[in-house]
Order: structure tokens, then C-alpha cells, then sequence
């Protein structure tokens, strides 16, 4: 699909203390299929995050795949690690190894580059490519980047383009936000089996345990495929900066990467003005259906 991140780096190139952390990422793999944590889908992954405190202390954490009878819960290695980590006053990511059992199988799913993110850019993400366990070395700010296309202003998009952006922007306040105060819609314009177009709208939805809150492109795709309308062919969604990095949650991405990696996306910000964009460009080497 997309082209793999990082530079690829023999397991013999790297330093001691990397080649520990990708052992130790392989030893919580192991983990997860042992104690059968990924008993829904049989892909043991194993995460080690090499984290320094305020005091400059810095220690290994580890984190495996820890699945659920339902599948919303299912915490991956990648954040798995993060909590082990920051629980312990260890917040200053200095590498990451992420190894899926299964090689090569992918890389940080939009939700764990999301959680990542949160504690820095700078990172050193190590992610093994095969069984000999050379990587691919990138960085987490890599993982989430910004829109390269300049803004365009809404008065220059075509009349039937215009009517979008308002809708969408008028859609806004219909959000439930009292938590995060972001009000956010998106709509998501997608074809059926027939070839049949349709627009679904969504708003964000939040709720008082903040996990269980719904962004507004993950409620309009939701609706899509409830009504049979799986081909994605464009997805609005209203930014707070169209040109920042991370305009979308990694989540988002993720449910839209379900659809297939090809529609562009809109992110249209305060003023109207739009910046058109790709789930390539949002989410770089993205781990989706052919990662399993
Ligand atoms: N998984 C991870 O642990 N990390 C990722 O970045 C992608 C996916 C897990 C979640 C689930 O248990 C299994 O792999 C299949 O997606």
C-alpha cells in the first residue's frame, strides 16, 4: 500500500541497548501468545519503551496485546507499554521497539501513534521487519504528520463543493461536547455496492468516562457502513488547523483506513478555508487489514 517509514537498519547496526529493547519487545510478544491475550486474533505483539523520568533515570517498559470478548477494549503492546511507563513517572520516550510475531506485520495502529505522540516526537521507533529482527528506524513524530497542501479558501471551491463546507460547518454545534469543548462534524461521502453515492454527517460525542466518546468522522463512517455504503469517496472533516500536525485523531484514520487507503480527505478549518489531503499523508505506513 503506502511506502514503509523509517530506514531500514540491520539488527547487527544497532547499538546494545537498542538490540536489548527489540529482545525485550520480542519477549512481551511472546507474552501475549502464552498467556493467550490475543486469543481473538492469534497476532502476538510485543512493545519495550526505553522511558527517562524527571530525574533522568531511564528504565524498560513492556507491553503486550491484551485482547477482550468484545473488541473495543483490546489495549495494544504500544500502549500497553505507554501506561506501564508513564504510571511510573516515566514520561520521556527515548526509543520504542514494537515487534508483531507475525513478520512482517505492520506497524503502530492510529490509536497507539495517537497515545504516543502525547509524550513526544522525538522518539526512536524500532520496528522489526523480520524474523532476523532488523527494523525499520523512524521517529513518533513521523507517525502523525501535518497536511503538505496550502489552504484553500472556500469562495474558490465549486458551488457543490461550497454547500459542503457549510453543511459541515453548520453541523458543529449539533456536537455533545461538555467535556472537551471541541466541537467537531464530519462528513463522509461514500458509494454502495450499486454504485449509489450518499453523504453521512456526524458530530462528536463525548461521554463523562472520555474513552467512551465518539469523534465526529468515526460516528459518519460508522453510519455509512450501517447503510451499506463502504466505498469511501471523501471524508470532511472541521479542524482546529487545517496546516498543524495531527489534524485528525489517529483513530479516525483508523476506522477510515478500513475503507481503503485512496479517498482524499478535507480538513476544513475556522475560517472555511480548506486543505485537501490523503489518509497516506495522515497516516504514513498505515497498519490495516493486509497487516494481519
Ligand atoms: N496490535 C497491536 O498490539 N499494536 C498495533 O499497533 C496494531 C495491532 C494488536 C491489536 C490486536 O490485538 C491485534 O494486534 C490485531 O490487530
Amino acid at each position: 500500500m503506502s511506502k514503509p517509514l523509517g530506514i531500514f537498519t540491520e539488527f547487527n547496526d544497532l547499538s546494545a541497548t537498542e538490540q536489548e529493547l527489540v529482545r525485550l519487545a520480542w519477549k512481551a510478544a511472546e507474552s501475549s501468545a502464552l498467556h493467550q491475550l490475543c486469543f481473538q486474533s492469534k497476532f502476538p505483539v510485543g512493545a519495550a519503551i526505553l522511558a527517562a523520568n524527571d530525574t533522568g533515570c531511564a528504565k524498560v517498559f513492556l507491553g503486550c496485546n491484551v485482547e477482550n470478548d468484545f473488541f473495543p477494549p483490546a489495549i495494544c503492546a504500544e500502549r500497553g507499554a505507554v501506561m506501564a511507563a508513564v504510571v511510573e513517572g516515566y514520561t520521556r520516550f527515548l526509543s520504542i521497539a514494537v515487534v508483531c510475531q507475525k513478520v512482517p506485520g505492520g506497524s503502530p495502529c492510529g490509536l497507539c501513534r495517537q497515545v504516543l505522540r502525547q509524550f513526544g516526537l522525538d522518539a526512536v521507533l524500532l520496528s522489526v521487519v523480520d524474523q532476523e529482527s532488523n527494523v525499520r528506524r523512524s521517529t513518533s513524530g513521523e507517525l502523525l504528520p501535518a497536511a503538505s497542501g496550502a489552504p484553500l479558501s472556500c469562495s474558490t471551491l465549486s458551488p457543490c463543493d461550497q454547500r459542503m463546507v457549510r453543511r459541515l460547518v453548520a453541523l458543529k454545534s449539533r456536537s455533545h461536547v461538555p467535556y472537551s469543548r471541541k466541537p467537531r462534524a464530519a462528513l463522509f461521502i461514500a458509494d454502495n455496492a450499486r454504485g449509489k453515492q450518499a453523504v453521512f454527517s456526524g458530530v462528536s460525542d463525548d461521554n463523562a468516562s472520555f474513552g467512551g466518546s465518539a469523534l465526529a468522522e468515526s460516528v459518519a463512517m460508522r453510519a455509512a457502513r450501517t447503510a451499506g455504503y463502504s466505498k469511501a469517496v471523501r471524508l470532511m472533516v472541521t479542524v482546529e488547523d487545517p496546516v498543524g500536525i495531527n489534524p485528525i485523531a489517529g483513530e479516525c484514520l483508523q476506522v477510515l483506513r478500513e475503507f481503503g487507503a485512496e479517498a482524499p480527505v478535507w480538513l476544513v478549518g475556522q475560517d472555511s478555508s480548506t486543505v485537501i489531503s490523503s489518509l497516506e499523508e495522515l497516516l504514513p505506513d498505515s497498519f490495516g487489514p493486509e497487516s494481519l
